[in-house]
């Protein structure tokens, strides 16, 4: 390591498959910057211990995954207020001491959504889930400005709570923000409808039963790696279908941009992917 090189690294629990390293190192390799980034698999209840012996250790910031971006927004010492808003932090960056949150998953998904040319001003949204994957990308959902924000979860009462967080965010930008559930759900009604939920990684099911899905609608899943049930039931029915892969190196690469000031073009990364 030379004085030049720059310390990084992703933080989760598992840890061992993420793809972060690798991007990184691309990004990096495009502007010619010496980097190490790492993997450090943390485990339950060890996250505020680990992250003050990371900082020690002469790392510069770190991103952070499942199940830790509340945790990291709940210790950090300054917050983005996007990262207020959404509770969620995926990118720390190490400065005199202080921690400074941020989050760029809503961003990530918002350029993933632009570069497939899906249009999101004006349009009428289905969100699946009310956890912090769905909370934490609210905050740039709402600022593209769609007409209508619909959500729906397995647990109303989740929904309803998300609903009012997020109500005078949504007014502030003429977003019409609204719970719905299945017996209010007209599968013709939406242009895009984003699976934020974990039914398909946790328990490989689907978040909405199949004839609720249409062929005229996007399907996007915010999950990668493989392909879930809502991905499958949205093929099937002949619909424009994405997974999270884009949204993840878009992620990283506002990520990037936060620690090093600089753009890194992510077309040509995929194939590596
Ligand atoms: P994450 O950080 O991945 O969002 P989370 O905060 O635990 O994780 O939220 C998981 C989300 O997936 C929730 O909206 C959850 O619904 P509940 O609020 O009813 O728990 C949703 N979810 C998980 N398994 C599901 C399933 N089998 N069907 C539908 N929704 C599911």
């Amino acid at each position: 390591m030379t004085l030049k090189t720059k310390k990084y690294a992703v933080v989760g629990h598992p840890i061992k498959h993420s793809k972060s390293p690798l991007i990184h190192k691309c990004f990096a390799g495009e502007f010619r910057i010496q980097l190490i980034y790492d993997r450090i698999d943390i485990a339950a209840g060890m996250f505020s211990k680990e992250i003050i012996r990371i900082k020690k250790q002469g790392y510069l910031g770190l991103n952070v995954t499942l199940p830790f971006k509340r945790e990291a927004f709940n210790m950090c010492d300054k917050l983005s207020v996007k990262s207020q808003l959404t509770e969620s932090v995926n990118t720390i960056t190490f400065e005199n001491e202080k921690s400074f949150g941020d989050t760029t998953d809503g961003i990530g998904l918002v350029r993933d959504l632009q570069q497939k040319k899906v249009q999101l001003s004006g349009s009428m949204i289905l969100l699946l889930g009310a956890g912090g994957a769905a909370n934490g990308v609210m905050f740039d959902l709402i600022t593209q400005n769609p007409k209508t924000i619909h959500i729906l979860n397995r647990t109303l009462e989740k929904a309803k709570l998300m609903e009012s967080k997020w109500r005078v965010f949504a007014k502030k930008h003429k977003v019409h923000l609204e719970v719905i559930d299945l017996s209010t759900l007209d599968k013709k009604n939406y242009e895009l409808v984003i699976n934020a939920t974990s039914s398909g990684l946790v328990e490989g099911t689907l978040p909405i039963p199949k004839e609720y899905f249409y062929f005229e609608t996007i399907y996007y899943d915010m999950t990668y790696g493989f392909e879930t049930p809502f991905m499958k039931a949205s093929k099937e029915m002949n619909a424009k279908t994405y997974d999270g892969l884009g949204m993840l190196i878009e992620q990283a690469a506002e990520s990037f941009y936060i620690w090093h000031q600089l753009k890194p073009s992510t077309t040509n990364i995929l194939p590596l992917l």
